[in-house]
């Protein structure tokens, strides 16, 4: 008997999307019993039955392509913006997934893909997921592809800011992207000898900062790179945070629909607030230091291009152990990466978790011991 499987990408784009459409492809082909398609634009492609054919000639010269062949967005199954309503598409999502006879879907993302796709398991359909995101926040695999091509990008970007830093005596801030992660801000900071790394696990105190800049300077080293994670709060504001969210939670608790929307609007506005954050971070550490300072943000560039050899290999291995998933009818499962080899983890153990960088993580531990301020 052949199987049908459908593929769909979905939440922000990430390098090595196709490597891994090609992997779950190939993989797929090579039975000689599967049978693929693709569905355009993440779950609202599935919702409004969009597909692209995928065989050996969809798939091929995909491998070093950035971006996916599928398109994406991030709209949810159950919260769709259709016309001028929100509605919940979820029952029109499972009759196409009939309409095609799919035996399987795989659903490629990040964690909000990895709920959504969840939610479409409880509804019975056979469900298999694949991290990828930029940010490496998915729980319970070691880490994501797309997350490598990024490190490597923003740790260009610093050394390109290294000689203009150096040559015109300044602070250059550079605003890394991770979500509330600081994974990529403290690897390419790392990786890229910034001297100062910030990021959201550890909220920053502006004094300290200011004063890792000014020791450099009492060295005589009159310029300094600051990677800060688009995350990273400084202590004030996670004071503000934590205080706004645990006032959400209570309310929520209490079932106090008012002080909940109140405490919604709250949110809200403080992210508002923090819109330019990191400019005001940078404009202050010039005012601090009396050093020129300049902001670069990394932003789009981040997820764009080539993928790195280590994430085409990555997102290849996760498709092909993906199909063999498949084979065994294992389903309601995100294909997680174990050292060398996957795992098979149950979705239900995925989502609503967020893997944040350990406070106790080498990577920290290496900062601070090569002299790396990071903000505390
Ligand atoms: O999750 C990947 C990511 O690039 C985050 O690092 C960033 O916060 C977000 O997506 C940006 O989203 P968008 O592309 O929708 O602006």
């Amino acid at each position: 008997m052949s199987k049908h499987i459908g593929i769909l990408t979905a939440g922000g784009d990430s390098p090595g999307l196709n490597a891994a459409i090609r992997g779950i492809g190939k993989s797929a082909l090579a039975t000689g019993k599967m049978h693929i398609v693709g569905f355009r634009d993440g779950f609202r492609g599935l919702m409004e039955n969009r597909t692209m054919r995928l065989d050996r000639e969809t798939l091929s010269s995909i491998l070093t392509r950035g971006g996916t062949i599928l398109g994406t967005s991030r709209d949810k199954p159950h919260k769709m913006p259709v016309g001028s309503e929100v509605m919940d598409m979820t029952e029109v999502i499972c009759d196409n997934y009939n309409r095609h006879s799919l035996d399987a879907l795989i659903c490629i993302g990040g964690g909000g893909t990895q709920k959504n796709a969840y939610r479409l398991a409880q509804k019975g359909l056979n469900i298999l997921t694949l991290p990828k995101t930029i940010d490496n926040d998915v729980a319970m695999t070691d880490i994501t592809f797309g997350f490598h091509t990024a490190m490597e990008i923003a740790t260009e970007a610093i050394d390109r800011l290294h000689s203009t830093a150096h040559s015109h005596h300044r602070i250059i801030v550079v605003e890394v992207m991770g979500h509330n992660a600081g994974w990529l801000a403290l690897g390419a900071g790392v990786a890229g000898g910034a001297d100062v790394i910030l990021i959201p696990e550890i909220p920053y105190d502006l004094h300290s900062t200011a004063n890792a800049i000014r020791k450099r300077q009492q060295r005589g080293t009159n310029f300094s790179i600051v990677a800060i994670a688009e995350g990273a709060l400084s202590i004030g504001d996670h004071v503000l945070l934590t205080g706004l969210k645990d006032k959400k939670d209570k309310a929520r608790e209490k079932g106090d629909g008012k002080a909940q929307k109140k405490a919604e609007e709250g949110l809200l506005e403080f992210s508002r607030q923090r819109v330019n954050h990191t400019l005001k971070l940078t404009q202050e550490l010039e005012v601090m230091t009396g050093l020129e300072s300049r902001l670069t943000i990394l932003g789009h560039c981040q997820r764009g291009g080539t993928p790195s050899a280590a994430d085409r290999v990555l997102a290849t291995r996760l498709g092909s152990a993906c199909i063999d998933s498949v084979e065994r009818g294992e389903y309601g499962v995100m294909i997680a990466v174990d050292g060398e080899g996957t795992k098979s983890v149950p979705l239900e153990e995925v989502v609503g978790k967020k893997k944040l960088v350990p406070l106790d993580h080498p990577w920290i531990r290496a900062a601070r011991n090569v002299g790396t301020c990071m903000g505390d």
